[in-house]
């Protein structure tokens, strides 16, 4: 009797366990399974979470829209959030996530440093979390880490600014100014450092010169990459600096959203006839006109359906227990050790090339950027 009641317990342990198995521990992962049981409908459940930061920039609406079509297309019932911006609105959003038994998180943060107690409970409810795009620091629940290879972005736009100026061989100096994103944002540190990584030895020899003296990354962010603040910036950076006549030859900016602060800035209070070559990322429509008019003179493509497709993949191997795709394992340190990545590749995209990237894609219509 006593072995009967021994073989018993044994199969239902056995039974629970493989149930808990399926509530999508990733094997490799920070974030381990509880032991606890679900509630029935939860285990029935296939929500999948997705919390972006904002509405205000087209790429985030354009993140969110595809994996939630994507994921949908693929079986999954998914929870869409825009945190407008705002820290708390983010955290409780991800909470509702939680408490609504989501299976799987996918978040791009606003500020990478400000969910480590509400992904301490994902943790707790053994929910994976996938950082999206922007890496979530000091959290030992982040299983998973999908963006853009984030110091080529920076590397690309370096190159850029040292090829069109001709740095190796044209005499200079050149005048340059710098302008990067929200200090809360891991990225900067990739995109900002990337890009001085190929600009600094030529401040340090002389051919760059940065009459207003920021260069330092934290002087050079941006808070929320907002364009207006960026713009503000410039206009009393060309105030104290420009008025005199002194040219502008290049300006480093991180993103699109900083560029046309940047962009809109000249256009008010900046009448020299050199014109700085601008950088950018992301292809923004807001953006596409002036660069199509040479008012800024890159973009860095980052194809937001190829991230998107990529993050699905993740979430179903999760989903159904098997191994995400990665393809780098030494890049992200999140503070609480190396985060597994995705990382994809992105494209530098100019006047000459933008009709291939963007629009024999299928990525926008011409129609779009004429009226973006
Ligand atoms: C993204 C950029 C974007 C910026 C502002 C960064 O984390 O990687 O693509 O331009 O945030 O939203």
């Amino acid at each position: 009797m006593k072995k009967l009641l021994a073989l018993l317990l044994a199969l239902v342990m056995v039974l629970a366990l493989a149930a808990c198995g399926q509530a999508a521990a990733p094997a490799s992962t920070q974030a381990e399974a509880p032991a606890e049981e679900a509630p029935a409908e939860e285990a029935a459940s296939n929500l999948v979470g997705v919390a972006m930061p904002t509405k205000d920039l087209q790429r985030w609406n354009q993140d969110g829209e595809n994996m939630k079509s994507l994921l949908e297309a693929a079986g999954y019932e998914v929870d869409l959030q825009f945190g407008a911006n705002d820290i708390p609105t983010q955290v409780s959003q991800i909470e509702n996530m939680i408490a609504n038994g989501c299976k799987v998180l996918v978040i791009a943060s606003i500020d990478g440093d400000s969910l480590g107690t509400v992904l301490a409970q994902a943790k707790e409810a053994g929910i994976p979390v996938i950082a999206y795009d922007r890496l979530i620091m000091n959290s030992d629940a982040v299983s998973y880490y999908a963006t853009f290879d984030n110091w080529l972005v920076g590397t690309k736009q370096g190159e850029f600014i040292r090829d069109a100026l001709d740095l190796d061989n044209a005499e200079g100096p050149f005048n340059i100014e710098f302008i990067t994103g929200d200090p809360g944002d891991n990225n900067i540190n990739f995109f900002f450092d990337g890009a001085m990584s190929i600009l600094q030895p030529y401040l340090d020899n002389g051919k760059l010169v940065c009459p207003s003296g920021q260069v330092e990354k934290a002087v050079v962010a941006t808070a929320n990459w907002a364009t207006d603040a960026a713009q503000s910036r410039f206009e009393n950076i060309l105030a104290s600096n420009y008025a005199d006549g002194t040219p502008l030859h290049a300006v480093l900016a991180s993103n699109d959203s900083t560029a046309l602060g940047v962009e809109n800035a000249l256009a008010a209070s900046y009448t020299n006839d050199v014109y700085p070559v601008i950088t950018g990322q992301d292809c923004d429509i807001a953006i596409m006109k002036n660069l199509i008019e040479g008012k800024q003179a890159m973009s860095v493509f980052k194809d937001t359906r190829t991230l998107a497709a990529k993050v699905v993949e993740m979430v179903d191997a999760l989903m159904k227990g098997s191994e995400p795709p990665i393809n780098d394992t030494e890049t992200y340190d999140n503070g609480t050790g190396i985060i597994p990545s995705f990382l994809c590749d992105p494209v530098a995209c100019t006047v000459e090339n933008y009709e291939d990237l963007l629009i024999s894609s299928g990525y926008y219509t011409m129609d779009q950027i004429n009226n973006g």
